[in-house]
C-alpha cells in the first residue's frame, strides 16, 4: 500500500465527529474521550466564547478575510445558539470535547460553511485564553461589587456602634477598651486592600490573546487592536507564545482570592468566639445560624464556620494552578484545561462568601453589657493609670511597675481599678489624685486616643466618613 496514497481511513465513518479528526485512523476510546474532555465544566464560559468568536468573525469581515454575507450568518446563527443555551435547550456533548467546538458545530449546523469559515485565523489555544481572561473580568467585576455592598454594610454597623466599649485583645487576653466601631473598621481595612488587589489583578488579566492563534500568530492580515477594542480588552498580549500559554493572571487571582478569605476566615474566628456564651459579645440573626440535630439548647455559628473552613479550598486552588504551571515549557499544553475547575471553585467560592457575608453582617449586633463585663474583669484600663502617672512626671517603667501592684491589690479584693478608694490607690503613688477617676472610666481612655487611626468613638465616625467617600480598589 502506498501511504501517499489519499484514501479514506478505515474508520472516518466513527472519527469525523471530530473536527480535528482527518489525520486519525481510528476512533478515540471511550475512556480517553472522557478523560480530555472539558465540556462538563467550560461550557459555563459560553457567553464570552460566543462574544470573542463575534468580535472575531467582525474583525475577519472587516479585513476581507470572510464576506459580510458570511459576517451575516455567523450573527445570527450565534443568536439562535446564545438563545438555545439560555434556554437550556442546547445539547452538549462529550463528543464535542469542549465548550468551543460544541458552539461551533451547531453554528455549522445552523448557518453550513460561514460556521467553517468562523475559525480561520484562529486556534483554540488563543480562543480559550480569550474566554477564561473575559470570564474572569466579569468575575473580578461582580467580585467588586459584593466586596463593596459587604464594605457598605459593615461601615453601617460600625457607625451604629462607633461608640460601645469593648475590649481590645493581645494575645487573646483583655488588652485595652476599644470601641466596637474601630474594631469593625479594622476589618474594612483588610478587605480595602482586598478590593485593591482584585483591581490590580483585572488590569492585568484585561489584555487580548486572538491573534496568536495555536502559538506563531496567523498568515491573514488580522487586525488584534480591532478585536482588543470590540472586546473592552486595554490592549493586547505582546507576544503570540505568551499570549498562549500563560495563567500567570489566574494565580494572581487566586492569590488576591486566598488573601481575601484568609481575612474573611479571621473575622469567622472571632465572630465564633464572639458568639460563645463565655464571650456573648454579639448577637447574630437567626437566619444566619443553626441548631444541633441531639442538642436543642444549640444555636452555632455555621456560617461563619464553613467561611473559615472554605478558606482552605482557595489555597488548595492556589496551590494547584501554580503547579500547573511550574513545569510547563512554551507554548500551549493540554495541562492548562485543568486551570478552569480551580478557577471558577475559586470565584464561587469568593463570591458566595462575600454575598453572604454581606447580609450576615447587617444582622450583628453588640451585647454592650457583656463586653463591659470583661473590659472590668480585665483591668483594660491600667495603661491609661500608668500614662497618668508619666504624665506627672514618673518614668514610664516606674509607672509600670506601680501599676502591676494596684492591678494585684484590685485582684485580691475582686474588684476593678476604678473601685479602689483614693486612699488604697495612693499607696502605690502619691501622685495620684482626684483626677485619676475620670481617667481610670472606659469612656475616659476611649475618647483619650483621638487621633487618625485611633479608637475613640470621634476617630471611627471620622473613618466611616472617609471610608463612604472612597471608591473601591482606590
Ligand atoms: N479545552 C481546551 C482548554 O481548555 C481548549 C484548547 C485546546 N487546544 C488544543 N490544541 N487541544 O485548554
Amino acid at each position: 500500500m502506498n501511504p501517499a496514497q489519499p484514501k479514506t481511513p478505515p474508520a472516518a465513518a466513527a472519527a469525523t465527529q471530530y473536527t480535528w479528526a482527518g489525520r486519525f485512523s481510528e476512533p478515540m476510546s471511550e475512556l480517553v474521550k472522557r478523560y480530555t474532555a472539558s465540556v462538563g465544566f467550560d461550557q459555563r464560559m459560553w457567553r464570552q466564547d460566543i462574544r470573542g468568536s463575534l468580535a472575531h468573525a467582525r474583525m475577519l469581515a472587516r479585513q476581507q478575510i470572510i464576506s459580510a454575507a458570511d459576517l451575516a450568518d455567523i450573527e445570527r446563527g450565534m443568536a439562535q445558539v446564545a438563545a438555545e443555551i439560555e434556554r437550556g435547550e442546547f445539547e452538549w456533548s462529550l463528543d464535542l470535547e469542549d465548550v468551543h467546538l460544541n458552539i461551533e458545530k451547531r453554528l455549522t449546523s445552523l448557518v453550513g460553511d460561514a460556521g467553517k469559515r468562523l475559525h480561520t485565523g484562529r486556534s483554540r489555544n488563543d480562543q480559550v485564553a480569550t474566554d477564561i481572561r473575559l470570564y474572569l473580568r466579569d468575575a473580578i467585576d461582580d467580585i467588586l461589587l459584593l466586596l463593596r455592598e459587604f464594605q457598605n454594610n459593615l461601615l453601617d454597623l460600625a457607625e451604629r456602634e462607633a461608640a460601645t466599649p469593648m475590649p481590645g485583645f493581645t494575645h487573646l487576653q483583655v488588652a485595652q477598651p476599644i470601641t466596637f466601631g474601630h474594631h469593625l473598621l479594622a476589618w474594612f481595612e483588610m478587605t480595602r486592600r482586598d478590593a485593591e488587589r482584585f483591581v490590580d489583578v483585572r488590569r492585568r488579566t484585561n489584555r487580548l490573546p486572538l491573534g496568536a492563534a495555536a502559538l506563531a500568530g496567523t498568515t491573514y492580515p488580522i487586525d488584534r487592536e480591532y478585536v482588543a477594542a470590540q472586546l473592552d480588552f486595554d490592549g493586547v498580549c505582546e507576544n503570540s507564545l505568551d499570549a498562549v500559554s500563560d495563567r500567570d493572571f489566574a494565580i494572581e487571582f487566586c492569590a488576591a482570592s486566598a488573601l481575601l478569605m484568609m481575612h474573611f476566615s479571621r473575622m469567622s474566628e472571632e465572630l465564633v468566639l464572639w458568639m460563645n456564651p463565655r464571650f456573648a459579645f454579639v448577637k447574630i440573626a437567626d437566619r444566619f445560624c443553626t441548631g444541633s440535630s441531639i442538642m436543642p439548647q444549640k444555636k452555632n455559628p455555621d456560617v461563619a464556620e464553613l467561611a473559615r473552613g472554605k478558606t482552605g479550598r482557595v489555597y488548595g486552588h492556589l496551590t494547584a494552578l501554580l503547579t500547573l504551571m511550574k513545569g510547563q515549557p512554551l507554548a500551549y499544553n493540554k495541562d492548562n484545561q485543568e486551570d478552569k475547575e480551580p478557577l471558577f471553585d475559586a470565584v464561587d467560592t469568593v463570591s458566595d462568601t462575600l454575598r453572604i457575608y454581606a447580609e450576615m453582617i447587617s444582622g450583628i449586633s453588640s451585647r454592650p453589657d457583656n463586653m463591659r463585663d470583661a473590659l472590668r474583669q480585665g483591668f483594660a484600663t491600667a495603661t491609661d493609670l500608668a500614662d497618668y502617672l508619666t504624665r506627672k512626671g514618673l518614668p514610664f517603667r516606674d509607672a509600670h511597675e506601680a501599676v502591676g501592684l494596684a492591678v494585684r491589690r484590685a485582684e485580691e479584693l475582686g474588684v476593678d481599678l476604678p473601685q479602689l478608694s483614693l486612699a488604697e490607690l495612693k499607696t502605690f503613688s502619691p501622685l495620684i489624685d482626684e483626677d485619676i477617676f475620670a481617667v481610670l472610666t472606659v469612656e475616659g481612655s476611649l475618647s483619650s486616643r483621638n487621633h487618625l487611626g485611633g479608637t475613640s468613638p470621634e476617630q471611627v465616625r471620622a473613618a466611616v466618613a472617609r471610608a463612604r467617600s472612597r471608591q473601591p480598589g482606590a
